[in-house]
């Protein structure tokens, strides 16, 4: 049932506050201000010194968005990699290693296979899965449930988020094990928990807007997204969601590559998204879009109320986020993106819940 909505993929970007909310409710004590796992870990996360990470898709840009999370607050490293490329990479892993895999329908071909494969080399499977029921969810050690609920439209919206979500709280409960968490440290993060659904509500206010700019997208040949740290993954997800409902070729880069390449790409009438929250890492994308600006490139910041005035630069538009902590920002900024590359597909009429060529659930290779 799509409610009041036109597509299951609306009402889903909506239900976003609610089932991110739920989900954080069950990873956290949230009275007490601490991480409360719903499941005992078969490991003890002090006496890893890296783990890895495997996924597909939107799925694989939440794995690439905790790796910061683990990196800097865990202080764990990271390996990542699509699961279509380590599976057959059959990388070496230590027998008393963690792998997570990260899939909405616990049914994905590659995934899956990724998992056999780690297990079989006595790897811990941490399967952060939607489907409850899923034969990734039976297969994994401990099932790190996601709590989006049912999922309909073909491009992944709320379990991304919810994904976020859960790999949040276990960074956390990693960097706690670890001794790397002041007690204090824990509070502060779990209230930005805490507030998440608010600023997720607030995000969404600013559809109208949103709209504008998806108006005059739905006429770009080529879109370009920038970001850097964990506004990096959204860069992607920005391209991946635009490509998938509205066939418009989008590239998602690091900001830092800019001049490395893609920057070839820049004149006046390629639109450049660049996702900047005031972070520590802003200042840096600024002289990013400085060079956007120099020849004449179209720029969206996704940034803060004052990032707009911080660049100094002449935008073509900007949508405001509230302000909000930067550590878990991602997940507020999402909502953003998504519903730029809703809209886009929406003006040119495309259908945004069943976009052409691609599957719910990929279960073959
Ligand atoms: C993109 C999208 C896909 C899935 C990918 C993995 O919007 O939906 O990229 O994220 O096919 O699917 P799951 O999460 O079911 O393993």
């Amino acid at each position: 049932d799509k409610g009041n909505y036109r597509h299951f993929m609306a009402k889903e970007i909506h239900e976003q506050p609610e089932v991110v909310g739920r989900t954080v409710a069950h990873y956290t004590d949230l009275s007490a201000g601490r991480v409360a796992l719903p499941f005992e870990l078969p490991f003890d996360p002090a006496k890893l010194d890296r783990i890895t990470i495997v996924a597909c898709g939107t799925a694989y840009i939440a794995g690439l968005t905790a790796k910061y999370w683990f990196e800097r607050i865990a202080r764990v490293a990271v390996d990542i990699d699509v699961a279509s490329e380590f599976r057959y990479r059959e990388p070496p892993m230590s027998r008393d290693g963690v792998t997570i895999v990260i899939s909405q329908s616990g049914e994905t071909a590659d995934t899956l296979a990724s998992l056999r494969y780690a297990k079989a080399q006595g790897q811990k499977i941490v399967g952060v899965v939607n489907v409850g029921s899923s034969t990734m969810a039976r297969e994994s050690d401990v099932q790190a449930l996601t709590l989006a609920g049912p999922e309909i439209g073909v491009a992944s919206t709320k379990a991304f988020t919810c994904q976020l979500a859960v790999l949040a709280c276990l960074a956390l409960a990693f960097a706690r094990a670890r001794g790397e968490l002041t007690v204090e440290a824990e509070a502060r993060y779990v209230a930005e928990f805490l507030a998440l659904p608010g600023l997720m509500a607030e995000a969404l206010k600013h559809e109208r807007d949103i709209e504008a700019v998806a108006h005059d997208l739905a006429r770009a040949r080529d879109v370009l997204y920038l970001g850097r740290g964990t506004a990096f993954p959204l860069a992607l997800e920005g391209a991946l969601k635009l490509k998938e409902l509205s066939y418009i070729h989008a590239e998602g880069y690091a900001a830092g590559e800019l001049k490395h390449g893609p920057i070839a790409l820049v004149d006046e009438d390629l639109p450049v998204i660049v996702i900047a929250p005031p972070d520590g890492v802003f200042e840096k994308t600024v002289s990013n879009m400085q060079e956007v600006a120099a020849r004449g490139g179209r720029i969206v910041l996704i940034g803060g109320a004052g990032g707009a005035e911080a660049a100094s630069l002449k935008l073509h538009a900007s949508i405001v986020m509230p302000a909000m902590a930067p550590t878990f920002a991602a997940i507020v900024y999402a909502l953003p993106v998504q519903l730029l590359a809703y809209h886009t597909a929406v003006f040119m009429g495309k259908d945004a819940d069943q976009p052409r060529n691609l599957a719910k659930s990929v279960t073959v290779e």
